[in-house]
C-alpha cells in the first residue's frame, strides 16, 4: 500500500478506454488539427466560461516552464514560494525556458504566499534598476506543495498586487482539481475571475496517463505560445492521444468527483492519525496530502509492515508525507490506520452496532 505520491496511482479506466478508442479510430490529422483536440479546446471554454487558449503538453514541468516563459523575459524575476515545484523540482526548466529568468522565493506559512508579503518584496525589488532582474510574474501552486489551497479571495489579493506592479499571475495547477474540490467554487472563480493569467491545468495526478494543459486567459500570451511549445518538444505529432485523455478527463464531473475522493481519503488519514497521542499535523489538510509528525516508532513500524510513504524533513522529527489519489482504496486507509494505532499502542476504536 503506497502513499508516496499521487504519481504512483494508476490511470482511470475511462481515460484508458478513450485512448484505446482514439487509437482504433483510424487516421486523424497531426499536431492538434484533429477532432479530439478541437473538442477539448471547446470543453475548456465551456468549463471556464470564457475564451481560453489551450495548449496540451505531457508533463507538469513543461506546462509550468512554458507558461512562465510566456510571462517573463530572460531578465525577469518570477516570485514563488521557496517550496514551489517550479523552484525545487524542475531542474531549472523555468530558468531554461525563460532564457534565464530568476526565481525569487517569497516565504509564507503552509506553502502559500500572502499578498502583503509579496507587496513587501516587490516594494524593494528594484523595478527599473538596470542592475536588477525585473519583476515579471508570480507563480502560485494550487493546491500548494504543503497540501493547502488558496481561496479565490487570496488569489485575487495576490493578483491585485501583481497587477499593480505590472506582473502576470501564473498558477501551477498540477492539483487544480483537488483544490477546486475543496473550494467548491467554479473553475472560473478560482482562476481568471480571481486574476489568473496562465494556468497549468493538471490531469495526470488525478487519473490521466500523461496529459496537462496550459490555459492562457490573455490572448497576448497565446500569440507565440505555439512556437514555444514546439521548441520545447511538446508539440505532439499524434496530439489526439493527449486530447483523448484530456477529453475523457473533463467529460462530466468525474474529474471533480475523483479529486473529492482523493481529498476525503487524505482527511480520513489525518483524522485517524491525529487521534494518536503526540501526533501533530504540520499543515491543514485541504487537498490530497497529509504532513504529519507521528509518535516515536510508528513510522518505522509502518515501513516494516510494508506501507510506503516518504519521510518529511528531518527524519529525527518523525514527520511523514502521505498522498492519496483518485483510486486510493478506503480499505488501504483503514489498514494503515489500524497498523498506526497498533504501533502507537492504541486500542482499535470500538464500532457501535447500528
Ligand atoms: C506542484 C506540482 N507541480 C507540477 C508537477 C508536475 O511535474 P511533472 O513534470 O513530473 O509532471 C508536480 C509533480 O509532482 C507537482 O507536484
Amino acid at each position: 500500500m503506497n502513499f508516496c505520491s499521487d504519481n504512483v496511482a494508476g490511470a482511470a479506466p475511462r481515460i484508458v478506454a478513450a485512448l484505446a478508442e482514439a487509437a482504433a479510430a483510424g487516421p486523424a490529422m497531426p499536431y492538434g488539427a484533429d477532432a479530439w483536440t478541437q473538442a477539448v479546446e471547446a470543453r475548456f471554454a465551456e468549463i471556464f466560461e470564457t475564451e481560453v487558449a489551450v495548449f496540451l503538453v505531457a508533463t507538469g514541468t513543461a506546462a509550468n516552464a512554458l507558461a512562465l516563459a510566456a510571462l517573463a523575459p530572460a531578465w525577469g524575476a518570477v516570485y514563488c514560494h521557496p517550496a514551489a515545484h517550479v523552484n525545487v523540482d524542475e531542474c531549472g526548466a523555468p530558468e531554461l525556458f525563460t532564457g534565464g529568468a530568476k526565481l525569487v522565493g517569497v516565504d509564507g506559512a503552509d506553502g502559500k504566499i500572502a499578498a502583503a508579503d509579496l507587496e513587501r518584496v516587490l516594494a524593494t525589488a528594484g523595478a527599473g534598476v538596470q542592475h536588477h532582474v525585473q519583476p515579471a510574474a508570480v507563480s502560485l501552486s494550487q493546491a500548494s506543495e504543503s497540501g493547502t489551497v488558496y481561496t479565490p479571495e487570496e488569489t485575487a489579493a495576490i493578483a491585485a498586487v501583481a497587477r499593480a506592479h505590472g506582473l502576470g499571475l501564473h498558477v501551477d495547477g498540477a492539483r487544480f482539481a483537488n483544490a477546486l474540490a475543496t473550494l467548491g467554487c467554479s473553475p472560473a472563480e478560482a482562476s481568471w475571475r480571481a486574476g489568473v493569467d496562465a494556468l497549468s491545468f493538471g490531469a495526470t495526478k488525478n487519473g490521466a496517463l500523461a496529459a496537462e494543459a496550459v490555459l492562457l486567459f490573455q490572448p497576448a500570451l497565446a500569440r507565440d505560445f505555439a512556437y514555444r511549445r514546439k521548441r520545447g518538444g511538446h508539440l505532439f505529432s499524434k496530439m489526439r492521444f493527449l486530447a483523448a485523455q484530456m477529453g475523457a478527463y473533463l467529460d462530466g464531473d468525474q474529474w471533480l468527483a475523483d479529486a473529492r475522493h482523493a481529498n476525503a481519503m487524505a482527511r480520513a488519514l489525518a483524522e485517524g492519525l491525529t487521534a494518536l497521542p503526540g501526533a501533530r499535523l504540520l499543515h491543514p489538510v485541504q487537498a490530497n496530502e497529509v504532513f504529519v509528525t507521528l509518535p516515536p516508532g510508528v513510522a518505522d513500524g509502518l515501513t516494516a509492515d510494508g506501507f510506503r510513504f516518504y519521510p518529511w524533513g528531518n527524519p529525527a522529527d518523525g514527520a511523514v508525507r502521505l498522498v492519496t489519489a483518485f483510486d486510493t482504496d478506503p480499505a488501504h486507509v483503514a489498514a494503515f490506520l489500524d497498523a498506526a494505532r497498533r504501533h502507537a499502542g492504541v486500542p482499535a476504536p470500538t464500532v457501535r452496532a447500528g
